[in-house]
C-alpha cells in the first residue's frame, strides 16, 4: 500500500511558515493542520486566517485536525479558506452524521478522529462516513510527545474494518511518528503518517521526509 507522509505545520516555525511548506512540498503528499481552540484542548494553535494565508503558497491537500469544541461550526470557513478535508473527534461530536453531511455539502472530505482513550468501536459505525479516520498516538494538544505504542491494536481494527466492508477511507495516525516506529505504524495497516517535530524539527526536513518514508518501504 503506497504511504502518504503528512507533516504537522504546528511544527514549524511560524515566522517562516512559507519556506517551511515549500522546503518539503514536493516530497509529501499531505499537510497537517493542527487547529486547536484551548478549549477542548490546553493549547490554542492557529485558525481560519493561517489556512487562508497558507494556501497561497502550495497546492498540497490540506488535512485540517479540528480540535475545537463545536467542531462543525466553521465548516464554511474552512472550506473558503482552502482546507480539503476537516477531521473531527468523536468526543466532540458524538454523533457524526450531520456534520459529515454539512462538511460534503461545502465540499470538505470528512474524518473522524479518537483520542488515545477511545476504542475503534467509538467510531465503528461511522466509519462508512469517512474519508479519513484519526487514530491518536499522543494526547492531543501538543507537538513534541512520545508515540502511544498501544493504540497499534486500534490501527489493525480499523484496518480490518475497512478492508472486510469495502470501504476507501485512509487510515492515519497522529502523533509521535518517527523513523524508528513508522514501519509498525504502517504494518498495523496506517496509510497516511503524521509526523510534525520528526520532519520540521529536522536539520533537513526533506531528508527526513525520505528517512520516514525508506522505513516504511524497507
Ligand atoms: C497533537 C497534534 C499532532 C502533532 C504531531 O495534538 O494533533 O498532529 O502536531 O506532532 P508530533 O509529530 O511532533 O507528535
Ligand atoms: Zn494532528
Amino acid at each position: 500500500m503506497s504511504i502518504k507522509i503528512a507533516p504537522s505545520l504546528l511544527a514549524a516555525d511560524f515566522a517562516r511558515l512559507e519556506s517551511e511548506i515549500k522546503g518539503i512540498e514536493d516530497h509529501v503528499e499531505w499537510l497537517h493542520l493542527d487547529v486547536m481552540d484551548g478549549h477542548f484542548v490546553p493549547n490554542i494553535s492557529f485558525g481560519i486566517p493561517v489556512i487562508e494565508s497558507v494556501r497561497k503558497v502550495t497546492d498540497l491537500y490540506f488535512d485540517c485536525h479540528v480540535m475545537t469544541t463545536n467542531p462543525d461550526s466553521h465548516l464554511e470557513d474552512f472550506a473558503r479558506a482552502g482546507a480539503n478535508l476537516v477531521s473531527m473527534h468523536i468526543e466532540a461530536i458524538p454523533d457524526p452524521t450531520g456534520p459529515a453531511e454539512r462538511a460534503r455539502e461545502v465540499g470538505l472530505d470528512f474524518g473522524l478522529v479518537i483520542n488515545p482513550i477511545t476504542p475503534f468501536e467509538g467510531i465503528a459505525p461511522f466509519v462508512e462516513l469517512c474519508d479519513l479516520v484519526v487514530v491518536m498516538s499522543v494526547e492531543p494538544g501538543f507537538g513534541g510527545q512520545s508515540f502511544i505504542p498501544e493504540v497499534l491494536s486500534k490501527v489493525e481494527a480499523a484496518r480490518e474494518w475497512v478492508e472486510n466492508r469495502g470501504l476507501t477511507a485512509d487510515i492515519e495516525v497522529d502523533g509521535g511518528i518517527t523513523a524508528d516506529n513508522a514501519r509498525l505504524v504502517a504494518d498495523a495497516g496506517a496509510n497516511v503518517l503524521v509526523a510534525g517535530s520528526a520532519v520540521f524539527g529536522a536539520e533537513d526536513p526533506p531528508s527526513a521526509v525520505m528517512e520516514i518514508r525508506r522505513a516504511v518501504e524497507s
